[in-house]
């Protein structure tokens, strides 16, 4: 499987920026070389010897997915995943790109630190790849010298989290969004309302805290809050701002016309499960911000139907089940979903919650032009050749042997989906096929127009 990044993919379903039709694509030298209409192969196309041909009957085709939200514990928390085995999962899942978070072990709060990431993940990634720097309230200046053409973005952690890495110093947060020279994802819950419900829970059930508890715990107030401060602080300076995982109606509200660059991603998880999933679910579905109510779901899924959310990120947080499998209290939050997310969004084609243009927009289009990344994001000639085939299949169940993620558990086990990844391309070469992976990691690092 190693080696070519020539191919022709014919008779797809091409689905790109908002039409849906039948052709062909030819990729030459990692490159989208052509994209043709229906029966081309028949057009006059000069083919290099070397060019293998795909049959793509019968199948979708969709531009690379773009995650910008993942935690693949590169360095120091490798016991969870690491660069080479969570961008496996990744190109099984049709994300050809990921954008990594700060979390680490250490955080990446310098510049020093985010090279030393940036060059451990040469030859280990099958995805492309980019680094985001966590703020803190003491590294302004380092920021301010970030390479705005290679780091991803600001990460800021405006509620602690796994990790506990937090930016807490209101003055910080105007200084960033003042000077505003890197786009900003932030993470957003208030941490005195949620200590103060954490103690309040303690004192009611000890140390059996249920789970269920939790969407009280980190409540929608405290997700409110912190997101209208967020709102509010970049709205004053005029800032762009990425508000991740959004998980109630109330903070939709926040989204107005006068400021487009104020924009919400939101995750699977927000969208499959609700809070009366906790106790069939437990540790499985802790994560931060909480999963809240079912209306908070409905919500959710008519501003991503309306086009309001404009992102669709994993928030790939990979524990050990070991890890994972402990009362409230102990259970750190987070799950594996970076192999999922694709196939979950498609599953709401499936159930008529999504239209199937609106894919690759979430997870493709969006992405790419918010972040501004180069050549990537869009099926178009000359573009870097990322794309996915997707095949729709009888419902596949989900089980923890065919999981693709070291931490080998997921919330989904047991569920069906009607659609599985085929093949993903990644900068023209064939990476994952059919359950099989190319041997050698050839992702490369984001370059960004900014
Ligand atoms: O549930 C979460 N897990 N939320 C975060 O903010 C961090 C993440 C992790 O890194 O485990
Ligand atoms: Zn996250």
């Amino acid at each position: 499987m190693d080696g070519s990044n020539h191919f022709y993919i014919h008779n797809a379903r091409i689905v790109n920026e908002g039409k849906i039709f039948a052709g062909d694509i030819l990729i030459q030298n990692g490159k989208i070389a052509r994209i043709m209409g229906r029966n081309s192969l028949t057009e006059d196309v000069v083919m290099d010897p070397r060019t293998e041909y795909v049959d793509a009957t019968g199948c979708i085709l969709l531009p690379g997915g773009i995650d910008e939200h993942v935690h693949f514990r590169d360095p120091g928390l490798t016991h969870k995943g690491d660069f080479v085995s969570e961008s496996r999962a990744a190109v099984a899942g049709g994300i050809c790109t990921v954008m990594d978070m700060p979390n680490t072990v250490p955080q990446t709060t310098t510049n020093a630190l985010w090279e030393e990431k940036q060059a451990s993940a040469e030859g280990r990634m099958f995805t492309n790849y980019a680094f985001y720097l966590g703020a803190t309230n003491g590294n302004f200046e380092g920021i301010r010298n970030a390479d705005p053409n290679r780091v991803a973005g600001i990460k800021l952690f405006l509620g602690s989290s796994t990790g506990n890495m937090l930016l807490s110093d209101d003055t910080v947060l105007e200084r960033l969004f003042k000077w505003q020279g890197l786009p900003f994802a932030a993470h957003c819950e208030d941490e005195g309302i949620i200590r103060n419900n954490l103690a309040a829970a303690k004192e009611q059930y000890g140390e059996n805290v249920p789970f269920r508890m939790h969407p009280q715990i980190r409540s929608a107030e405290a997700c409110l809050l912190s997101t209208k401060k967020a709102v509010d602080a970049a709205n004053k300076y005029n800032a762009p701002l990425h508000i991740l995982h959004v998980s109630t109606a109330q903070e939709l509200e926040l989204l107005t016309d006068t400021h487009p660059e104020i924009t919400m991603e939101v995750c699977p998880s927000y969208l499959f499960f609700c809070d009366e999933d906790y106790d069939r679910l437990g540790c499985r579905m802790k994560c931060n911000p909480a999963i809240k109510g079912r209306r908070d779901r409905e919500a959710l899924l008519n501003a991503l139907q309306q086009g309001r959310i404009r992102c669709a990120g994993s928030d790939h947080a990979p524990h050990t089940w070991e890890e994972k499998d402990k009362p409230y209290l102990q259970s750190p939050s987070g799950m594996p979903m970076v192999a999922h997310t694709l196939p979950l969004l498609l599953e709401l084609v499936w159930e008529n919650r999504l239209k199937l243009a609106q894919v690759p927009e979430l997870l493709s289009h969006n992405p790419a032009k918010l972040f501004r990344i180069s050549n990537k994001g869009f099926i178009r000639e000359g573009y870097d050749a990322d794309l996915v085939i997707v095949e729709e299949v009888e419902p596949e169940t989900v089980t923890r042997d065919n999981l693709p993620y070291r931490c080998g558990w997921s919330p989904l086990e047991g569920k069906s989906l009607h659609y599985r990844i085929r093949s993903t391309f990644v900068n023209g070469k064939r990476v994952y096929h059919k359950g099989k992976f190319a041997k050698k990691a050839e992702g490369q690092p984001l370059h960004f127009e900014r």
